[in-house]
């Protein structure tokens, strides 16, 4: 009988997540039904969406949830035959039997079969995966970005906004991007960033965005919420288009921000705010991957991970991605 290793979510987070939410625990895994595989996890991804949307899809007791890029040991299902790599929303467990489809939608995707060998998989949960079609869908999709225009990018050094700032650069467009870093700042210049400055250090927000283009903003590409939102507002041009991907500075907040009341500006620049979900996009995943791949082979996408080793590191590997520490797309490696 296989044994899984797993994290438990104990109790839910209330405001910053602490290791004590968290109880590591092992349990015996069923034998395989028809249909079903048994996944062992090589590498998980850490991503804010699991501090957001905790309570809306966990109960104490549960296993924390998240995804996973891991190997088909045993195989009961043809699609996904022994051998073969998937990304896995399967939680923080080693191991797994599971059906490739649940209440909920896909549990197994399969890992594009024109996977370079030069390339690693473990990109397949950052840029070339998830949070990658995130910034295409964002740009393509919401933003609607045409040649020459000026875009703004929150959280532009998170994997998300790293991706969104060179597509820009691909499609011809000018990029300016807010982190919360000087390190932070150099590596988005590195990437072809026109321009970055840390939202922690200067002096007022609105004012770096009037200095890093005068001219405002075509698009914003809103990650954080916040002031930042605010500031973004005030900059954008006329007719300008925002596409709502986060607000990771409220995810930890115990009770709502007050924010000021933005209808004036959103009137009088005729702004249009949508939302988005990356997932409202799915029917074009295996294109876009195979898009982002091909840049990334080119050379015009480039991308950095920040890899904790050790399964029993993920309570404390969470927690620092949560807090923007370190660059680059955060990895547990098994
Ligand atoms: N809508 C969707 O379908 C979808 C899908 C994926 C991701 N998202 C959202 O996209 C955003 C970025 O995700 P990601 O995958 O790029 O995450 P990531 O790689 O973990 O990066 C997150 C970034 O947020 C910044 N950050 C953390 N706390 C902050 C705060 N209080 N104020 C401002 N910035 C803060 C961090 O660095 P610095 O503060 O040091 O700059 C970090 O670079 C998140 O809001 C996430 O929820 C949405």
């Amino acid at each position: 009988m296989v044994k899984a290793k797993v994290w438990i979510l104990k109790k839910h987070f209330e405001g910053f997540p602490k290791e004590s939410n968290f109880e590591l625990k092992e349990v015996d895994l069923p034998e395989l039904q028809d249909g079903d595989v048994l996944v062992e996890a090589i590498y998980f991804s850490l991503d804010p969406y699991m501090r957001s949307l905790s309570k809306m899809f966990l109960k104490e007791g549960d296993v924390q949830y998240g995804t996973q890029l891991a190997k088909v040991l045993k195989s009961k299902d043809p699609e996904f035959p022994e051998g073969c790599y998937v990304v896995a929303d399967c939680g923080w467990r080693t191991h797994t039997v599971t059906k490739a489809k649940g209440p909920r939608g896909p549990i197994l995707t399969r890992i594009v079969s024109e996977w370079p060998t030069d390339i690693p998989m473990s990109l397949a949960l950052g840029s070339l995966g998830m949070p990658g079609l995130t910034a295409l869908y964002g740009l393509e999709e919401v933003c609607k970005i045409q040649p020459g225009q000026t875009v703004l990018v929150s959280a532009a050094a998170g994997t998300v906004g790293t991706v969104v700032g060179q597509i820009c650069k691909i499609k011809g467009c000018k990029v300016v991007g807010s982190a919360g870093g000087d390190d932070k700042v150099a590596y988005l210049k590195e990437l072809g960033f026109d321009q970055a400055f840390n939202y922690k250090t200067v002096p007022s927000l609105e004012e770096a965005l009037k200095n890093a283009s005068p001219e405002g903003y075509d698009c914003y590409f809103e990650s954080v919420g916040g002031p930042m939102f605010t500031a973004a507002l005030k900059n954008m041009k006329p007719g300008g288009r925002i596409a709502v991907c986060g607000a990771i500075a409220t995810y930890n907040d115990t009770t709502p921000q007050m924010c000021p009341y933005p209808h004036h500006e959103i009137i009088v620049r005729s702004l249009t705010i949508q939302g988005f979900m990356v997932t409202n996009y799915k029917e074009k995943d295996e294109e876009s991957v195979k898009r982002l791949l091909t840049w990334m082979k080119e050379g015009k996408l480039k991308t950095k991970e920040m890899v904790t080793v050790g399964f029993d590191k993920l309570p404390i590997a969470f927690m620092k991605m949560l807090k923007g520490d370190g660059l680059g797309k955060a990895i547990v490696k098994v």
